[in-house]
């Protein structure tokens, strides 16, 4: 296509004098005001009606008490942001003079100078309108103005319903959400969900600006690394360009690639126009970069995250500089694999030919108000506390947006893979024209923004939704086969066609999470079994069976999603209410904060399952409550997330395992409750994290109860290297009053590369009683496993331990724990010396409203003393330290 357009190009010549790109912000102030009561007041852009509203005073912090409720008619009402601001002749003197919105929640239309320009509908995408004619030298005006999306919600239900349903028409009550989310275009948590509130946002929520231009402008630059052959990397580049009056574009295009001692560049006349898409794009086949002269980008722990810079300058025929993008580019490979299996077939990716074990979480919106999600300081701890515990991956979940650029951009640096849905989760959704046309631009325009980031690995095309459609969630059985067209249509032939298109085939796309992958395919896109162990990914909770053994969890291929819930601590709490009498686990206030149907009552019971609470009276009861159900949650995690690594090298009689994922639900939180998260929503690490850091370190000893009460000893090494080893197996009384095992076994090993080994199987009743823990009967409950890996004298794997009876039931004495001295260790950091009596489980530090991170916590104490330290967020003295130190452990004299 390109060459005709040369010749063309060529011989026209434009103007002499070529002007640059010019873009003029109008983020800042702007005027709000509500059409009901007539509410009048400075707003901010990027920012919502919520944010601008707490600015002002007109409402109290939303995320505070019950104020998320008492502000919910923010929610119901219509809200017009106006700005004034002056235009010179000169800047209407370009061809185009275009009015660019990055992100506007949801519905809007927007007038300029009392002319309507256009209208909104989807929070996902980029609003461009054309505003040359309507713009005057001299002073414009701007306004916005916002519909209600619950009401809009409401009306595109009620047009629907003439036709059929589609589900669910509202969340569960105990949500305490809004109805019809599943019709709008919009961050689907905004209307709650069962970790959090309801805040129906609306707002420019990103920037804004005027785009001037002559000729045309950089619209996206989307890059692809694909392996030419044994020496070079083909860097594929498609730039596309900003339309204008003849939609044609030509000119020259420089691309200009530093690498490890120079740069390649190269430059190229061009010309294109408008394709049957209306995109004008010029497709640069390649860039050809040897391969020596730039290193591989690899997965956290796998190795580097090297990044390279490339410069898209686009100028005129006179090679005056237009426009200019930057790309961060990371050199890498990736598939997803599926090979067949006896039974079924593999499901793991493999970066740069190396299969990787995913290890990570699940990442819910940054905020739950869109405006707020942009924070550089919450998304940069997020992702440095994953990096700082061996995670490799995150899933950006279907519910809530496709991130900023910035979140992609710290995933790239730290080597954090993204698996990254589109915004659809636990729903039906329409699949009108409009809706679909809306869909195929909100795809467009956010796999080009996105795409070229290494660290993005597979994008799905919703989260649970076709597990909804067959398990019939929301009673559409009786209308099968339209719903099933309804799938199809949206998430195949809509979304992963436009993708494919973009992507020129290459990305990498499942069709749902879970799904069966390409079983999914074979049968035509809606498995009769979208939760298959032997195909795909699958999701996994249970609130009933024993959370503590490996028996109660699937085999899967890959678990994208597990999880518990836990209650945050009190420190965390105090950040939400003032009211001391809310600091019980039976109050109206948590209880308002529970959104996940009898979650009390299920956290209640599966604690009661292993622990014991205090009484009810005693005046521990809520910080116990609070405590055990984090002890409870995070080994429960634990021992589901050592069994999917047990499983990475083995398959069981049924064909189920060779395990190669455990992302666990959920990372973060949006506000203050109880919710599955393993960091709240001050940014503090819950019991999870600390857990995380030890359950995804590379190399572990893992011990599991199976079938006949025979103890599984395995290790696993997710290094690509073998590693000799020696395993150090103890068993303590849990009463030893001298910290001294009954028993200790040291075994030399090779721990395989990149494998789970089982390293020893022996009955656990017959094993205890011969070391005369007790009699059959009782031995269980007297004596418990420890075990490490040392290499050269040192320990070099996280601890490990097993209890092989109930905990509650276990004769763990009453033991005296506490920080027996602190010192500063340097500038804000402590070290903390720990001291006990006695043997002591699941020991937590907690330095209340002090932010920081310890380098050990929720640890057993198996010797008389162990030094932890304390790094601060902020200028801490050693004496507010030691004022704000408490120490916890299961058997907590204070309780019992
Ligand atoms: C929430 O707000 C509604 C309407 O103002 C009110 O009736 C209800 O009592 C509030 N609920 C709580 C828990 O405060
Ligand atoms: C919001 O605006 C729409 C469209 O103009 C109107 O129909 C609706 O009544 C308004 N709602 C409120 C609460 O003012
Ligand atoms: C916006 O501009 C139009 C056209 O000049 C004018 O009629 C209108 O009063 C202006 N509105 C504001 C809020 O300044
Ligand atoms: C492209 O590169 C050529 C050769 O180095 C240079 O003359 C020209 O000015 C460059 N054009 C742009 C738009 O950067
Ligand atoms: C809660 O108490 C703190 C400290 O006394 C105070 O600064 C804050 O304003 C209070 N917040 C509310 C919403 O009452």
């Amino acid at each position: 296509m390109a060459s005709l357009w040369v010749l063309m190009a060529l011989a026209a010549s434009l103007s002499s004098s070529v002007r640059c790109v010019q873009i003029y912000s109008l983020d800042g102030q702007w005027e709000a005001y509500e059409t009901n009561v007539g509410y009048k007041f400075e707003a901010n852009v990027p920012g919502g009606a919520y944010t601008d509203l707490m600015n002002v005073g007109i409402i109290q912090d939303v995320f505070f008490g019950y104020n998320d409720n008492s502000s919910r008619w923010v929610g119901y009402n219509n809200w017009s942001y106006t700005k004034i601001f002056d235009v010179t002749s000169a800047q209407l003197g370009h061809n185009q003079v275009n009015l660019v919105f990055e992100g506007l929640d949801t519905f809007a239309e927007i007038i300029v100078n009392d002319v309507s320009v256009g209208t909104a509908s989807n929070m996902f995408v980029r609003h461009i309108f054309d505003v040359r004619e309507v713009l005057q030298a001299g002073t414009n005006n701007i306004t916005v103005f916002f519909e209600n999306p619950v009401e809009v919600g409401q009306r595109l239900y009620n047009e629907q319903v003439q036709q059929y349903r589609i589900p669910p028409e509202c969340p569960d009550e105990a949500y305490r959400g809004e109805c019809h989310v599943n019709m709008l275009r919009k961050m689907q948590a905004s209307f709650s969900w069962d970790w959090g509130p309801a805040f129906p946002s609306v707002g420019i929520w990103k920037s804004v600006y005027l785009e001037l231009y002559d000729l045309s402008a950089i619209r996206y630059v989307l890059t692809d690394v694909v392996e030419k052959d044994e020496n070079t990397w083909s860097l594929k580049i498609n730039t596309y360009f900003a339309g204008n009056d003849e939609n044609i574009v030509r000119g020259t295009l420089n691309y200009s690639l530093t690498v490890e001692d120079g740069t390649i560049a190269e430059s190229t006349l061009f010309a294109a126009k408008a394709d049957q898409y209306g995109e004008i794009t010029f497709d640069m086949t390649s860039l050809d970069v040897p391969k020596d002269k730039v290193k591989l980008w690899w997965p956290n722990e796998y190795g580097s995250q090297p990044l390279y810079e490339l410069v898209v300058r686009y100028g005129s025929v006179q090679e005056d500089t237009v426009d200019e993008k930057r790309v961060k580019i990371g050199f890498r490979t990736v598939e997803l694999v599926q090979d067949d299996l006896d039974n079924g077939a593999t499901f793991y990716l493999k970066v740069n030919g190396v299969p990787i074990f995913a290890k990570g979480s699940n990442e819910i919106p940054i905020n739950i108000l869109p405006e707020l999600g942009q924070d550089k300081k919450t998304i940069r701890n997020l992702m440095e506390s994953s990096r700082d515990v061996h995670m490799n991956m995150l899933r950006v979940w279907g519910g809530g947006v496709y991130e900023s650029d910035y979140f992609y951009e710290v995933a790239d640096e730290l080597g954090i893979m993204i698996w990254q849905d589109f915004m659809f989760a636990c729903a039906l959704y329409p699949v009108g024209e409009d809706y679909l046309e809306s869909v195929k631009a909100e795809v467009n325009h956010n796999v080009k923004r996105i795409y070229s980031h290494p660290s993005i690995v597979v994008y799905s095309g919703n989260n649970e939704n076709e597990g909804a459609l067959v398990d019939s969630w929301y009673n559409t059985n009786d209308n099968y086969d339209l719903y099933k067209r309804d799938y199809v249509k949206l998430y195949i032939d809509t979304i992963k066609t436009e993708f494919d298109r973009i992507t020129d085939g290459r990305g990498i796309f499942v069709s749902s999470s879970p799904s069966n992958g390409k079983e999914t395919e074979t049968e035509g896109w809606v498995s009769k079994t979208p939760g298959s162990s032997i195909y795909g990914d699958v999701h996994y909770y249970n609130y009933v069976l024993d959370p503590w053994s490996s028996t109660t969890y699937p085999v899967p291929r890959f678990c994208s999603e597990y999880g518990y819930q836990s209650l945050p601590f009190e420190a965390t709490w105090r950040t939400a209410t003032n009211d001391s009498a809310d600091l019980d686990i039976n109050s109206a206030f948590m209880d308002y904060r529970q959104h996940h149907p009898q979650g009390n009552d299920q956290m209640q019971d599966l604690i009661l399952q292993k622990l014991n609470i205090p009484s009810k009276d005693s005046q521990f009861y809520t910080s116990a409550f609070i405590y055990l159900s984090q002890v409870l949650y995070s080994q429960a995690i634990r021992v589901e997330t050592e069994h999917y690594r047990r499983y990475r090298s083995y398959l069981n009689d049924a064909g189920e395992g060779y395990t190669m994922g455990a992302l666990y639900w959920q990372l973060n939180d949006v506000w203050v409750a109880p919710t599955w998260s393993s960091i709240d929503y001050t940014g503090r690490w819950k019991m999870l994290h600390y857990l995380a850091r030890d359950m995804f370190s590379p190399i572990i000893v893992t011990a599991h109860i199976g079938y006949n009460r025979n103890l599984q000893l395995y290790t696993v090494n997710d290094e690509l290297e073998s590693v000799q080893a020696t395993l150090v197996s103890k068993v303590f009384k849990y009463d030893s009053a001298d910290f001294k095992p009954i028993s200790e076994t040291r075994t030399d090993l090779t721990l395989n590369a990149a494998a789970s080994q089982l390293i020893e199987e022996f009955n656990i009743d017959d094993h205890l009683t011969s070391l005369n823990c007790g009699d059959q009967g009782s031995a269980d409950q007297n004596c418990f496993y420890h075990f490490v890996l040392e290499k050269d004298g040192d320990v070099f794997s996280p601890q490990n331990y097993l209890f092989p009876g109930k905990l509650k039931d276990s004769n763990l004495p009453l033991s005296t724990v506490k920080a027996t001295s602190i010192s500063e260790a340097g500038t804000n950091t402590f070290d903390i010396v720990i001291s006990s009596d006695n043997i002591a489980i699941f020991v937590w530090l907690d330095v209340d409203q002090i932010q920081g991170r310890f380098s050990h916590n929720g640890f057993l104490l198996v010797e008389s003393s162990k030094t932890v330290s304390f790094s601060s967020e902020q200028s801490i003295t050693l004496q507010e330290l030691q004022e704000a130190l408490t120490v916890t452990h299961l058997k907590d004299p204070r309780w019992l």
